[in-house]
């Protein structure tokens, strides 16, 4: 039998894309083991709720390093707690060299858009404003780009007009759940190929 891969999820803010991949894992909807729960933010409410799920979590903060800096020790961090994936759930930095070295196409995210429309901040909101009709999010691979690595999958959400951004957001936040730990599944299988852009399932 094949080793359960060995994930690490960064995140900023609330984790629930973080909770929904723990709990495909307790469902055995995704075989992967969480090694570690880092953020460079120590409020993070997912940090605690990694904790609640029994889960590592650890504050990695800045303080004085600079990006790449940071990264290195991060990267080194993350190789020391086993992690042979990792997975950015709200994590609201660029990842830098070091990280990506060290984790060469195995790095992963997710966005609030279908990529390339909306990259960066509040994407739900730009989506709005710029009146389409049709969003939803992005599972992509993360290159040092901003939001631009190669596609593993997409969901498509419809705008409404009834839809503000929290509404818009809630209904997208709800494909995201579903769509993370799905696209996980196939990148962890290593049953993938990537050519240029585009990442699809060997046959
Ligand atoms: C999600 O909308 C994700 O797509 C984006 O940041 C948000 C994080 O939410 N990258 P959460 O912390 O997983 O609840």
């Amino acid at each position: 039998m094949n080793p359960v891969p060995r994930i690490a999820v960064l995140l900023s803010g609330r984790g629930s894309n973080m909770e929904a991949i723990a709990r495909a894992i307790q469902a055995n909807r995704l075989s992967a083991r969480i090694v570690a729960v880092a953020s460079n933010r120590a409020a993070a409410a997912g940090l605690e709720k990694a904790r609640e799920l029994g889960l590592p979590a650890h504050c990695f903060p800045l303080r004085d390093r600079g990006r790449e800096e940071y990264d290195a020790a991060l990267a080194a961090f993350l190789r020391q707690a086993g992690a042979e994936w990792v997975c950015l759930a709200g994590y609201m930095r660029l990842v830098s060299r070091p990280l990506l070295e060290a984790f060469p196409r195995r790095i992963v995210n997710i966005h609030p858009s279908l990529l390339p429309a909306f990259p960066g901040l509040e994407a739900q909101r730009q989506a709005l404003e710029y009146g389409v009709r049709y969003s939803g999010c992005t599972v992509h691979l993360v290159d040092a780009t901003l939001d631009g690595g190669p596609i593993v999958a997409q969901a498509v959400v419809p705008v409404l007009d009834t839809d503000d951004e929290a509404e818009l957001s809630r209904r997208i936040l709800e494909q995201e759940h579903r769509l993370y730990p799905e696209a996980l599944a196939l990148l962890l299988s290593g049953a993938f190929e990537i050519q240029g852009r585009r990442v699809t399932r060997k046959i």
